[in-house]
């Protein structure tokens, strides 16, 4: 056996879907080779043998939303850190947005993302292309050339900043739509936010918190849905965060408009209450909302009105989180926590199912990425990228402990009951019981 070659696995005792009795599946070469009980019998000598103890059997986690801050912030995050956050989440596969410093607004930057994250070898690392030039909202990038590099960029956004030029944004959902590429919209009209840090309510009014309105994410939402309709094109709405927004979707999706969106683990779990402690750990774009939008986000995760969720993993260094509220800077961590927290709050409340969760968290991403060899069903001949959850192994958040280099966890201390114990990326494991494994 060569380094390049995937050892045989045989992972025993797990249930795929967490439906039914264990099982055992065989890995060889890249691929699930059996399933079942005699999928064990004539292993080879130098098999990799893992006993599950009965834990669920998921399709790997797909990422479409994630900061890797790698080139420029290498000390806040690399595309290895990263990778090593992804592997001990589920994921094995990423999208790492264009927010970089220099930006990924051309061929050289996505294709050398691209490189170092095949060169790491934990999961697939794609980037996502910048819409814009500097994501300065003005000129369109070389789209075509980043869509047709090494890297194939499949998903353009100038995620942190909005595509806020109604032209531009139409421009671009255009010539989208000819490449075959998707654009993700971070849905932020920037004439209503200027200054803002907290959600526009009471919170932060009681707070003397500056305030971004609902109004400026659907505004956004619902402009960007009808020039979708009127290009042709597919747009995908990032990090969704309010009840009118689960409105607008709702009504887009049924006129035939191809839009999707993605939730965050931290929109379905906190609201805007945590802001009383002003710890700038809870600043985040858009920022936490309030108890029934959370809720109205949860209902339509379920319901599929709201197509995945997506971690909107973002580092930031300790001295850019621990001051001020308004000071701080938006964003925190995900790949970590995003299993357990939507298992909390959608499985082990009955609202979903495994399986739902597996088509939240990786057949629609896949799909709605194009990925291929992602999120497809656990059965012989698919390609073996897989995440296995423990749903009873109660651990606590602790963010040094995290294999994110930065700490901003807003979930330090809390208790959740799903683990990721074991992740398998192209017939390897690459995490197990919370240990990156090369
Ligand atoms: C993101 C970041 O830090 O890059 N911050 C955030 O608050 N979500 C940018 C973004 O997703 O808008
Ligand atoms: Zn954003
Ligand atoms: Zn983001
Ligand atoms: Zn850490």
């Amino acid at each position: 056996m060569t380094a390049l070659e995937p050892p045989t696995l045989l992972l025993r005792r797990v249930r795929p879907y967490g439906e039914g009795d264990p099982v055992d599946v065989l890995v060889r070469d890249g691929l699930i080779a059996a399933v079942g009980p005699d999928a064990g019998d004539d292993l080879p000598g130098d098999a990799e043998i893992h006993d599950m103890g009965g834990a669920v059997l998921l399709p790997g986690f797909v990422d479409l939303h994630t900061h890797l801050r790698e080139p420029g912030r290498e000390d806040t995050e690399t595309v290895a850190t990263g990778s090593a956050a992804a592997a001990r989440g589920g994921y094995t596969a990423v999208f790492a947005m264009a927010n970089t410093q220099p930006p990924q607004d051309n061929q050289t930057v996505t294709d050398s993302v691209w490189r170092i994250g095949r060169s790491v070898g934990l999961c697939d690392i794609h980037p996502v292309g910048a819409v814009t030039v500097g994501l300065k909202g003005e000129q369109l990038t070389e789209m075509g050339q980043m869509a047709s590099g090494e890297a194939r960029v499949k998903i353009f956004s100038d995620d942190g900043m909005c595509v806020y030029d109604p032209l531009v944004m139409r421009r671009a959902l255009e010539y989208s739509a000819g490449l075959g590429v998707l654009i993700a919209q971070h849905a932020e009209e920037p004439r209503l936010t200027k200054g803002a840090v907290a959600h526009e309510g009471p919170t932060a009014a009681r707070l003397g918190l500056t305030g971004w309105p609902r109004s400026a994410e659907e505004s956004i939402v619902a402009r960007d849905a009808i020039l979708a309709r009127d290009a042709g094109a597919r747009v995908h709405i990032c990090h969704a965060s309010t009840t009118g927004t689960v409105e607008l979707l709702k009504w887009a999706k049924a006129q035939g408009i191809s839009i999707t969106a993605e939730v965050t683990p931290h929109h379905l779990l906190l609201d805007d209450t945590r802001l009383e402690s002003y710890d700038g750990v809870y600043r985040v774009n858009p920022p936490l909302r309030e108890s029934h939008d959370t809720l109205a986000l949860r209902e339509a995760l379920v319901s599929g009105v709201i197509d995945c969720v997506a971690t909107d993993h973002a580092p930031h260094a300790a001295q850019e989180k621990c001051c001020e509220f308004a000071a701080a800077r938006p964003g925190m961590l995900g790949l970590e926590t995003a299993l357990p927290i939507v298992a909390a709050l959608l499985v082990e409340s009955g609202e979903m199912s495994w399986r739902d969760l597996a088509r939240v968290m990786s057949t629609r991403p896949a799909e709605i990425a194009g990925l291929q060899d992602q999120g497809r069903p656990i059965r012989v001949g698919e390609p073996a990228n897989l995440a296995v959850v423990d749903p009873d192994s109660p651990w606590t958040v602790v963010g040094e402990e995290l294999a994110s280099l930065s700490a901003n966890t807003p979930y330090e201390g809390m208790t959740f009951a799903a683990r990721v114990v074991g992740t398998v990326y192209r017939g390897r494991m690459t995490s197990r019981d919370g240990e990156v494994l090369a």
